[in-house]
């Protein structure tokens, strides 16, 4: 199946498919484990599937990565999600990586958190039903950079990253994590993104983004372009 769909209006087809996913995760599991992507792209997305007629009480969300800051500051990825989304859906059950504490412990507090979600259903990882993913201009994915180290992370779901071109540590869930989950969809709006897109389809890139591969799940790159 061809993992490419086009789109021409992004933000609502997008949010359409997050809808529908929502909806068959709910009849299937009486829950929908929603993953958030940070950065730009997914803002408009976000606000259109607030205005989504689901039952947010069912809706679990976690974040795929963070940036070390407070969650009021502006470079928060949990901000931008409030913003525009968690607050006007009135989403009760949200899971904060706490970009305030100090990278190591964030990450192990957050693993913990999910560990202790995926042992409750028996599960050695917790599995997102849809872990929605962004893709930066140099092939990363949530904070998995190129030439840093938590690129061959192959046990921890949850860890702290030091990522030299940027100066800082993130927070971001390791390729373990990510491959766990049920669907997974890459929003990628900018075409001046669209030539890595294709070296990524096309196979035998250095992308990080190339090593996402759900082990038991489906993946979408849905573009706007
Ligand atoms: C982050 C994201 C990151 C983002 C890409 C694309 O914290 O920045 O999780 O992986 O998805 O950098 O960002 P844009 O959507 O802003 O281009």
């Amino acid at each position: 199946m061809n993992p490419l769909h086009r789109t021409k209006d992004f933000a609502s087809e997008t949010a359409a498919l997050i809808v529908e996913a929502a909806k068959a995760s709910i009849a299937a599991r009486n829950r929908f484990r929603l993953g958030l992507a940070g950065g730009n792209t997914p803002k408009r997305v976000y606000a259109e599937l607030a205005k989504a007629d689901l039952p947010w009480e069912k809706v679990w969300i976690t974040f795929g990565d963070e940036r070390c800051v407070p969650p009021e500051d502006d470079q928060s990825n949990f901000k931008m999600a409030r913003l525009s989304l968690l607050e006007s859906a009135k989403i009760p059950n949200v899971l904060r990586m706490r970009g305030e504490l100090e990278p190591t412990e964030a990450a192990l507090k957050y693993e913990a958190e999910l560990n202790a979600l995926a042992h409750a259903d028996g599960d050695p990882r917790y599995v997102h039903d849809l872990l929605l993913l962004g893709m930066g201009d140099d092939g990363h994915t949530a904070s998995l950079f190129p030439d840093t180290a938590a690129l061959a992370e192959s046990e921890r779901n949850v860890v702290s990253n030091f990522v030299p071109k940027l100066g800082v540590h993130r927070i971001t869930l390791t390729f373990p994590a990510i491959n766990a989950s049920r669907q997974i969809f890459f929003l990628v709006e900018d075409a001046k993104k669209a030539p890595i897109v294709q070296e990524i389809l096309a196979g035998g890139s250095p992308h990080p983004a190339e090593r996402v591969h759900p082990v038991s799940g489906n993946l979408k790159w849905i573009v706007g372009f």
